[in-house]
């Protein structure tokens, strides 16, 4: 079995709410009988892309558990490489292959600099297929990227999310070792399809966006009562991928948030 917890829009911000949040999740994590073999963490790891929220953010998400994370569109490459990746500042894109267990992990950076909508660049997909290329056989894939390549009936995402999706929809159903798309972005658990694969988009820890039958645009609530949430990703030894949306209790641990 491979178990793969996805940790998204964490939305570091210099307070203690995001952070305390964060903190419970991984600790959740770590206490678990069976602990992830993996941890992503699929975009707005911060709020604003500052270098103190990366410090905070490295802090809560250290863990003897490998943590593998790529920007969303409130990050800052630069400060992200410099910060979480011990890189060079650069603002190329942060595109990572990592082996989990028995299975690829390739995930891509889907920002624009300064755009809240997403994108995959040519050197992106051009990256990609050589890292489809080089991944082995009979490997199982997931490809995980903040920006959902659909829509999800999401008044504000969707008018955010993945542009061209037909681009990476064709490389998705031409290689048969791709399990399923992760995604984040959304502050929503859903799951949906693309190209014929599960498309399944993380919760965010910090806070939840309704959906459609919930927004009154152009009024935007974001919900800030619920428990922060995760999913957890299993491919069990027939290959099969199932995924458990979980939250985690923040019961006994509300803290006021300083002004
Ligand atoms: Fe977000």
């Amino acid at each position: 079995m491979i178990l793969v917890a996805q940790v998204s829009d964490t939305h570091f911000d210099l307070g203690i709410r995001n952070t305390e949040r964060v903190e419970t999740v991984m600790r959740f994590l770590g206490e678990l009988r069976r602990r992830p073999d993996a941890i992503l963490v699929t975009g707005d790891v911060t709020e604003s892309g500052k270098p103190e929220q990366y410090a905070d953010a490295r802090t809560a998400l250290t863990t003897d558990i490998p943590v593998y994370a790529i920007p969303g569109n409130h990050d800052d490459r630069a400060h992200f490489r410099a910060m979480l990746l011990d890189q060079p500042a650069s603002d190329e894109p942060i595109n990572q292959v990592r082996r989990i267990g028995g299975s690829t992990v390739i995930l891509l950076d889907s920002t624009v600099p300064g755009e809240p909508g997403g994108r995959l660049c040519e050197t992106t997909y051009e990256w990609l297929r050589e890292a489809l290329d080089a991944a082995p056989a009979d490997t199982p894939i997931l490809l995980a990227l903040h920006h959902p390549p659909a829509r999800l009936s999401s008044p504000v995402v969707d008018e955010i999310a993945l542009a061209e999706p037909e681009r990476l929809a064709e490389i998705v159903a031409g290689d048969d070792r791709i399990l399923a798309v992760l995604s984040g972005h959304a502050h929503s658990p859903a799951a949906t399809t693309f190209a014929g694969r599960p498309l399944l988009i993380a919760p965010s820890t910090a806070s939840v966006l309704g959906g459609a039958w919930e927004l009154e645009m152009p009024h935007r609530v974001m919900d800030y009562a619920p428990d922060p949430a995760i999913a957890l990703h299993v491919i069990d030894e027939s290959g099969r991928l199932t995924t458990h949306f979980r939250s985690v209790s923040m019961a006994g641990r509300v803290t006021v948030q300083p002004i």
